[in-house]
């Protein structure tokens, strides 16, 4: 059987498929959009915006898309691609990714999104960025995301519908204006000038020195953007809510549940709810809808990008620092670090040689990503989120490590603290996982030997180390999951189904 057979078979007849992340994002659903775009007639993003990152081979040359849904490719055999109702749109990135498209000759004809979708605007980016100069920096990716959900709920956000409409775009977006200019003002005008020569801010482009934003050149860019989106803005949560049944859907999460504003690490989490209930919701269609849920987990080391809470991190606060700072990336770590290994006896060096050979460095920002141990507490809470099937990742990843560490439970290791009515102490031992708790939490660890020998080649579960399984099935079992799926590499064939 083929990869597409296996996954058919898998899926049963079920309808409509939600793939979502299971951890802190990036965890390898780009490919798995993919995959399954193969088998689906419509493929639809519902949460999330630019914030996200996706890597698609055209002719041979990868590009990183950000908004348009992977299943993209397969627009040629009519495949339905949709950005959903719930996505922080980004007109700019949208277009910027329809010239890429049309440079390599690859279709768009069936690439269809929400009239209601909110839409981000330069005052958006440009918040983003100040803010997070401000006290509680969350380690945002800086496309707007945080202040157009926030504009969003304060009822005076704007939607993709509202550039086809010259006078309503023109009078709402001077109104959604005022307050952020008012904000600016007590900020440091210099800082605000050079946030705004940023290339997704127009390069300079809308900076005014009297009121901080050029809003013609906004106004004019901004329509012209409507002209050319046209053709493609459509009801969507209509035509999802029609299908829905009849067509075989797959629904392509963003982000990923510990980073849910509802159901994450809050405050470090992005501003959607990217679970499968909002991911549901943001396509237009009851979370009921959904007949199948796969959550996709790295293994067994996982990442995080930005700020917040991961107590399995290799080198804790140090590594968590190092990340943060500002022009680290794939070059510069090499540079400072040519010889660490994934056996390294300096957990620090470990997460290091770990995130290279993983390629962890942010799709979006170019960041590296915080490496640590898989956190089976974590997936355990997950499966509330109705995450119980897994796809599980990169497992080629760890094929030299000599010893692989699993996060079985935590040690409290904070100050008392309430949690509803009992009092949590340090020494507490806990098996679950409580995300309030998470700052104060020292993992627990059950060794294994690795497996040590390339496995990037094994196209059968029954052809994979018998040390690679043992910490399956002990994942497994603590994680109370079921694995359906294994990764071997970044390639569709290097799939199992299991
Ligand atoms: P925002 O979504 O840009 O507001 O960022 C909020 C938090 O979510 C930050 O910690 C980001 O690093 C994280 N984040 C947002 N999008 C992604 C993603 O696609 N992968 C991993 N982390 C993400
Ligand atoms: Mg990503």
């Amino acid at each position: 059987m083929n990869v597409l057979q296996s996954i058919t078979s898998l899926l049963n007849d079920r309808k409509t498929v939600a793939i979502v992340g299971g951890q802190f994002g990036d965890e390898g659903k780009g490919k798995f959009g993919d995959v399954f775009a193969e088998w689906a007639d419509v493929i639809a993003r519902g949460t999330g915006g630019a914030n996200a990152g996706h890597t698609i081979v055209i002719n041979g040359k990868k590009y990183i898309f950000h908004l348009i849904p992977s299943g993209i490719l397969h627009d040629k055999d009519g495949k339905k691609n949709i950005i959903g109702s719930g996505t922080a749109f980004d007109p700019g990135v949208v277009c910027e990714e329809l010239d890429l498209l049309k440079k390599e000759n690859a279709s768009y004809n069936n690439l269809w999104m929400s009239m209601n979708a909110h839409l981000v605007l330069p005052q958006h980016l440009v918040m983003d960025r100040v803010l997070e100069q401000c006290d509680g920096k969350i380690g945002t990716t800086g496309r707007g995301i945080g202040p157009v959900y926030m504009d969003h709920v304060a009822r005076m956000g704007l939607r993709l519908n509202d550039l086809l409409n010259k006078d309503d775009f023109v009078r709402k977006f001077r109104k959604n204006l005022r307050d952020k200019v008012r904000f600016l003002r007590t900020f440091d005008p210099e800082k605000v000038m050079e946030i705004m020569g940023h290339p997704h801010l127009g390069s300079g482009a809308y900076w005014d020195s009297h009121t901080f934003f050029n809003e013609e050149a906004i106004i004019e860019k901004y329509l012209e953007y409507g002209r050319r989106l046209e053709p493609m803005i459509c009801d969507s949560d209509k035509l999802l809510s029609q299908w829905v049944g009849k067509s075989r859907i797959v629904l392509e999460g963003a982000q990923a549940n510990l980073l849910s504003i509802d159901y994450g690490t809050y405050p470090f989490v992005t501003s959607s709810d990217c679970t499968v209930r909002g991911l549901a919701k943001g396509v237009g269609i009851p979370e009921r809808a959904v007949d199948y849920t796969l959550s996709v987990v790295k293994a067994f080391y996982m990442t995080r990008v930005g700020e917040g809470p991961f107590p399995t991190e290799f080198g804790g606060d140090h590594s968590a620092r190092w990340c943060a700072t500002k022009g680290i990336n794939k070059k510069s770590e090499l540079e400072n670090y040519p010889s660490v290994t994934v056996n390294d006896k300096n957990e620090f060096r470990q997460g290091v040689a770990i995130r290279m050979a993983g390629g962890e460095y942010g799709a979006t920002t170019g960041r590296p990503r915080r490496t640590g141990w898989l956190d089976v507490p974590l997936l355990r809470y997950c499966r509330h989120l109705g995450c119980s099937d897994i796809i599980f990742t990169k497992l080629d990843v760890l094929s030299n490590c000599k010893e692989i560490k699993i996060c079985f439970g935590y040690d409290y290791d904070g100050p008392p603290y309430r949690l509803g009515n009992k009092v949590v102490k340090s020494g507490y031992q806990m098996l679950t996982a409580v995300p309030a708790l998470l700052p104060h939490c020292i993992p627990r660890y059950v060794s294994f030997p690795g497996w040590c020998k390339p496995i990037s080649d094994v196209r059968t579960f029954a052809d994979l180390p018998v040390e690679l399984k043992n910490i399956l099935d002990f994942v497994s079992k603590q994680g109370e999951v079921t694995p359906r799926i294994i990764s071997v590499g970044a390639d569709r064939e290097q799939t199992i189904v299991i």
